[in-house]
């Protein structure tokens, strides 16, 4: 090919910017991999109150100021700002929208970082970034060969860009990413208005009566990707339920519709390397990493004991993460068993409650910080014995992942993602990389908690499975070359796309 493809890639989180999950790391982590691969990949998101312009070197862009974004009856001013995203060997050019009222005055994401409370404008918000995004391209006179969506927040892009100048983007192609189905950006049918779309177009936001981002995405896109071969199968398949959302995507995307699995960033994610922990290892020496636990342990408080396991968990506070059948386990698990749990995690309000009941019951044994914070994340995955992913519903998932490669041993549910990345270890053979338990019950999760803990007291046992995780690849250079892969067909068309998909 002669001129490289070009790619927008738009995002409401992009590590190191801005991160409350896995979103953030696999925009990073997908980017990079492929601007390695040749691709003109530019990133857009919004710039939120938390996002440092001197830490992350944001500056403006002449063009680009004060550009007008209607918002209902309303004018607000979008000006949107520079910067780049980069790893040793690459970099990327990265966009910024700034607006006072909408971003720059809130520290949360979605909603307040004190409450977990989402903000009542969210419907705004979004609306408006979305614009921006379109305008910009409008602006700078850029039609990239491919405009690429991630979850909810960034739906709203694909309706304006066959609304609203469908001449000019005439060559673009669509793409829309599910990272996360429970999520969808729903609003009160009030809120169509708001959107400055055409009324033709309202019919395609609606949903069981209601906005629906996440609707407008799958209406708009012309290929629809997921995370993970199963949370693919499973949607499709009827598995998992999402208000109905499931049903339109079987709908429109039957044969335009793909899981590609996500990889790790190992610039970002390696115990080696990692600046973010006290003490680097590797797998042929695992003592620094005794060393992170008594630093976890002191962070969080608790007594270091090197017989006690240590079980990691870090989560965003939503029910498909499994937050209620933690709960219902942990009073048994933490007054019956020699354990001690480290959890950090943000998100509902009643989870959040619920959690510092459980600290006050638990002080020496149930560390708690609720929030987002990237650097215990990694002390997390660095100091923690196993860590646990009881999830209901698990699109893919980065954290079963890191823990692998940090010999930190992960017990998940059998679900998306969990089901294609951990295999249950098998004492026998010695094969396996964590704990994978079936059913969404109290009882299996305890089982298998108990599991790992009886595995825990047979060092040589241990060692195998750690080792075993520790040696496993989840690199991203696959992954983007399948990206690339389905890029190309959409943008040449030479081929049925389904027959593509089916070859990823
Ligand atoms: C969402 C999903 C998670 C996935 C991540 C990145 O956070 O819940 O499973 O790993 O997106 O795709």
């Amino acid at each position: 090919m002669g001129r490289a493809l070009s790619v927008l890639f738009v995002s409401a989180e992009v590590y190191p910017f801005a991160k409350t999950g896995g979103l953030a790391d696999v925009s990073y982590g997908l980017v990079m991999a492929l601007r390695e691969l040749g691709v003109d990949v530019r990133v857009m998101l919004p710039k939120y109150g938390c996002v440092s312009e001197r830490k992350n070197h944001i500056h403006e862009i002449k063009r680009l100021r004060a550009i007008e974004i209607p918002v209902g009856e309303r004018v607000e001013i979008a000006t949107i700002k520079s910067s780049t995203l980069q790893n040793p060997r690459t970099r990327a050019q990265v966009y910024v929208t700034t607006n006072y009222p909408y971003f720059d005055n809130r520290k949360g994401l979605y909603a307040d970082p004190h409450t977990g409370v989402p903000y009542a404008d969210n419907d705004e918000r979004f609306i408006f970034f979305c614009r921006s995004v379109v305008e910009m391209c409008h602006f700078l006179r850029w039609f990239p060969d491919v405009i690429h969506c991630n979850d909810w927040q960034t739906g709203l892009v694909l309706a304006y860009v066959r609304t609203l100048y469908p001449h000019e983007f005439r060559k673009t192609r669509l793409v829309f990413t599910i990272h996360n189905c429970a999520e969808q950006g729903i609003f009160p049918e009030e809120s169509l208005p708001k959107t400055g779309l055409p009324a033709e177009a309202y019919e395609r936001l609606l949903h069981r009566g209601q906005v629906n981002f996440l609707k407008a995405a799958l209406e708009f896109s012309e290929c629809v990707t997921t995370v993970s071969p199963t949370y693919a199968r499973e949607l499709l398949g009827g598995e998992v339920e999402c208000n109905g959302i499931e049903e339109v995507l079987r709908e429109r995307h039957a044969s335009s519709f793909v899981g590609i699995l996500n990889g790790v960033d190992t610039n970002v994610w390696n115990p080696r390397t990692d600046s973010y922990i006290p003490y680097r290892y590797g797998v042929e020496d695992l003592s620094p990493k005794q060393r992170n636990k008594q630093a976890l342990l002191q962070r969080f408080e608790l007594r270091y004991d090197p017989a006690v396991p240590v079980i990691g968990m870090i989560t965003r506070l939503h029910p498909v993460k499994g937050i209620d059948l933690f709960l219902e386990v942990a009073p048994k698990l933490l007054s019956e068993e020699n354990v001690q749990i480290v959890f950090l995690g943000d998100g509902l309000p009643e989870y959040r409650t619920a959690l510092q009941k459980l600290h006050k019951q638990f002080p020496r044994r149930f560390g708690l910080h609720l929030g987002f914070d990237e650097a215990l994340a990694h002390l997390i995955e660095a100091g923690a014995d196993m860590f646990l992913m009881p999830s209901r519903q698990e699109p893919c998932g980065q954290n079963q992942m890191y823990s692998m490669l940090y010999g930190t041993v992960p017990i998940v549910r059998a679900t998306g993602g969990l089901r294609d990345t951990v295999e249950d270890f098998n004492p026998e053979t010695g094969t396996g990389t964590g704990i994978v338990f079936q059913p969404y019950t109290g009882e299996a999760l305890l089982e298998a908690i108990r599991r790992a803990l009886a595995l825990y007291r047979q060092p040589e046992l241990w060692l195998q499975l750690v080792r075993n995780g520790m040696q496993k690849e989840f690199s991203w250079r696959a992954a983007a070359s399948r990206y690339v892969e389905l890029y190309q067909a959409l943008v040449k068309r030479k081929e049925q796309l389904s027959a593509v998909l089916e070859r990823l």
